[in-house]
């Protein structure tokens, strides 16, 4: 059987890419990208998808008058497409409790930083104001509030005294290209469990 996936972006999509390498190079297997949504209308995601020969959609969030309504539109896009998971790359908004009761545990996000820390916008800028000396991403299940579902990958990667806080995001972006495909293939392979919230590998 093959999962449909959604990805959703606002901007230069580069972990969509990653995931659209590693289906096409065999890596995450019996999955296909049905479509990619957007919320930005010049986003570049846009255009690696059309790039691949994907379904893109944007949806402009100012042509409705709340969240619930423009994701109203968001699911209807969903069931068109029978989408199976949602995968945000790069989405720059919170998911609505709507979107997350009809894809509890089938909704996916990657954050530049190793939560619980350094949650929000600009984690790398943060985690780097902040001195840490290990930093890294963190791929997790979305729940109702902001960067606290259940972690399903980690990687770290050490902060160096020569780091600015640009050559620790880079860094930071190669973990993430390896961190969303590893976590796709385990949930398209049935092997992740969520206990509490606890995912384990099976
Ligand atoms: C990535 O670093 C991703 O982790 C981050 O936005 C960037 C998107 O890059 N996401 C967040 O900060 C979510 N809170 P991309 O468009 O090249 O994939």
């Amino acid at each position: 059987m093959t999962t449909n996936i959604a990805v959703l972006v606002s901007g230069r999509g580069s972990n969509l890419q990653s995931i659209i390498d590693n289906i096409e190079n065999g890596f995450i297997k019996n999955a296909r990208i049905s479509v990619v949504i957007s919320d930005v209308d010049d986003a570049y995601a846009l255009e690696r998808a059309r790039n691949h020969g994907i379904t893109d959609v944007f949806i402009d969030p100012s042509d409705f008058p709340n969240k619930q309504e423009y994701e109203k539109e968001m699911l209807e896009v969903l069931k068109d497409n029978e989408v199976d998971l949602i995968l945000l790359a790069g989405y720059m908004r919170l998911i609505g409790k709507d979107l997350i009761a009809a894809y509890r545990n089938r909704i996916i996000n990657i954050h530049p930083a190793l939560l619980p820390s350094f949650k929000g916008l600009h984690a790398q800028q943060q985690a780097f104001d902040y001195g840490v000396k290990v930093s890294g991403c963190t791929v997790h299940f979305v729940d109702e509030q902001m960067d606290t579902g259940p972690i399903i990958i980690q990687k770290c990667i050490p902060v160096l005294d020569t780091d600015t806080a640009e050559d620790l995001a880079a860094r930071i972006l190669e973990q993430e290209h390896k961190s969303y495909p590893e976590a796709v293939k385990l949930f398209v392979e049935g092997k992740l469990k969520v206990e509490g919230r606890v995912v384990v590998h099976t």
